[in-house]
């Protein structure tokens, strides 16, 4: 089938890259010139695992083409999907003008019986309006639109859209339905299909990300009172996720959900709530929760380390989460900012979303390794969860730092190699780990700990 995408940032690459996997033949557009250009250099402008393997073998076999004539892609396809952003308008409510603007540019150049593919991720109505929107333009209600969210994640990008748990489709007449089902046939013998109405498929997609974004509001609740009960959250995690009804992904606790999904989807999906009359306070407090847990961690760092102005914190992991160079919404950043607005200086280090964080962080110095970041440094912070993180050499840190606090915000490290290493360890959902010597003073108790403000140099 010949398909056009109008978008290649991390989804409209990925499909396209996917769609040309599954056989069928693909132009890619964007309006952002220079990006077309990038790809069709062979340049992949998004670091996604996989994805210029993909890219490059898909365009080797013709299957993938690149191109910045909008008129090009769209004018022979018989589908056509919209993988433009859909950020939040300032109340929250999602702003739709990327996906109106893009229906309107294609709409003269579609031919007669083409299917327009909304995957971006849209309110509930916004297929049907679209569809509206594009019979207007060309005067004739002969093209369809359909709804087909995705459900990938940044990081497995490839592998989730290749390898799907589901695939919903949405539409509300026989030829669009059709067309997705040629679309997805080779697929359609592994992958539950979920096929419904565009309306239904819309919600589908809110109601994921909200249900998902709940479970690690969750957790980061239960993290709070294990630190404050002497608990261990990993273990209740475990303890609870071994029950099949609840399962046991997302609930790895963390300084708060970040990213351009949950985020920007939640505040829609409660907007959605409020514009139809049916609130969704479950979701509202989540958010709330959120954004105390991202400042709350931030102010965390500066009493508990006892850091004054003039001091410096190194920051390691700028990305929302690890294996992508995505910073949108990163919890890092309001790190930093909390950070600066406390007068602390603050160094920074990412294996990979420097780049993309240069634009939106000013002020900080950038260093290329960690230890660079934590030399001198009063206190380190660990915010992304990344492999080189992981096998961080800890006394080797320990020994470029000034201080002595580790705060490990996403439980990378064993309590006890922190402590080995001569560091103070902070860490979500665990008992505060103080040296031995304090700790016997206090019997251990995590509550009369926190009380106690810790020393902020080593020894
Ligand atoms: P993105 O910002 O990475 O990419 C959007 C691209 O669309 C940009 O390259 C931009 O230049 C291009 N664009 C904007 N207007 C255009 C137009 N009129 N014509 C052609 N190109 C245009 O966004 P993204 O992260 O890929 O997200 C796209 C959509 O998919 C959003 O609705 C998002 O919520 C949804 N989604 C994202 C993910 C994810 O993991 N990033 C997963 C599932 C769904
Ligand atoms: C999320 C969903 O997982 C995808 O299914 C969805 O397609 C996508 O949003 C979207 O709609 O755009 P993504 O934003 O790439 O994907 O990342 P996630 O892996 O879901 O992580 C989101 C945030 O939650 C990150 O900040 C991550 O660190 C945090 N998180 C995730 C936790 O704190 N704990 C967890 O257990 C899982």
């Amino acid at each position: 089938m010949k398909i056009a995408m109008i978008g290649a940032g991390y989804v409209g690459l990925t499909t396209s890259a996917g769609l040309a996997v599954l056989g069928h033949s693909v132009i890619c557009h964007d309006s952002d010139k220079q990006r077309i250009a990038r790809l069709n250099a062979g340049e992949i402008p998004i670091y996604e695992p996989g994805l210029a393997e993909v890219v490059a073998a898909e365009r080797r076999h013709g299957r993938l083409v690149f191109s910045d004539d909008v008129a090009e892609a769209v004018g022979d396809a018989d589908a056509i999907f919209l993988a433009v952003g859909t950020p939040s308008a300032p109340d929250g409510s999602i702003d739709l003008s990327f996906i109106d603007a893009a229906a309107l540019t294609i709409a003269p150049s579609l031919k007669p019986g083409a299917v327009v593919v909304v995957k971006s991720t849209v309110v509930v109505g916004t297929s049907r309006r679209v569809n509206g929107l594009i019979a207007r333009k060309r005067g004739k209600p002969d093209v369809s639109v359909a709804s087909n969210p995705e459900f990938l994640r940044e990081g497995s990008a490839v592998k989730d859209f290749l390898e799907p748990e589901r695939i919903v489709i949405g539409t509300d007449d026989v030829r669009s339905r059709a067309v997705l089902d040629e679309i997805y046939r080779s697929m359609a013998e592994e992958v539950p299909i979920v096929a419904t109405t565009t309306r239904n498929a819309e919600l589908i997609k809110y109601a994921a990300n909200a249900f998902l974004a709940l479970k690690i509001g969750f957790i980061n609740d239960v993290a709070r009172l294990c630190e404050e009960a002497d608990g261990d959250v990993e273990a209740v995690a475990r303890g609870i996720g071994l029950d099949s009804r609840i399962g046991s992904s997302f609930l790895a606790a963390g300084p708060g959900f970040g990213g351009s999904c949950f985020p920007k989807d939640t505040r829609a999906f409660t907007a959605t709530g409020r514009r139809c009359g049916a609130p969704q306070p479950l979701v509202e407090a989540l958010l709330a929760g959120n954004e105390w847990r991202k400042t709350e961690l931030a102010r965390r760092v500066v009493t508990e380390a006892r850091l004054a102005p003039g001091m410096t914190v190194a920051v390691l992991g700028l990305a929302f989460k690890a294996e992508t160079d995505d910073v949108r919404e990163s919890p890092a950043l309001t790190l930093v900012e909390v950070l600066q607005q406390a007068g602390l200086s603050v160094r920074v280090h990412d294996p990979r979303a420097m780049e993309a964080a240069r634009p939106v962080l000013a002020g900080v110095e950038w260093c290329a390794t960690p230890f660079a970041a934590a030399h001198k440094a009063d206190a380190v912070v660990v915010m992304t969860e990344w492999q080189e993180y992981r096998s961080l050499d800890l006394k080797r840190l320990a020994r470029a730092m000034n201080g002595a606090m580790l705060f490990d915000y996403r439980n990378l490290f064993p309590s006890e190699a922190v402590t080995a290493a001569g560091l103070h360890h902070v860490s979500l959902g665990r008992p505060v780990r103080r040296p031995a010597a304090v700790q016997r003073m206090f019997g251990g108790r995590a509550a009369d700990l926190k009380a106690v403000a810790a020393p902020a140099s080593k020894g």
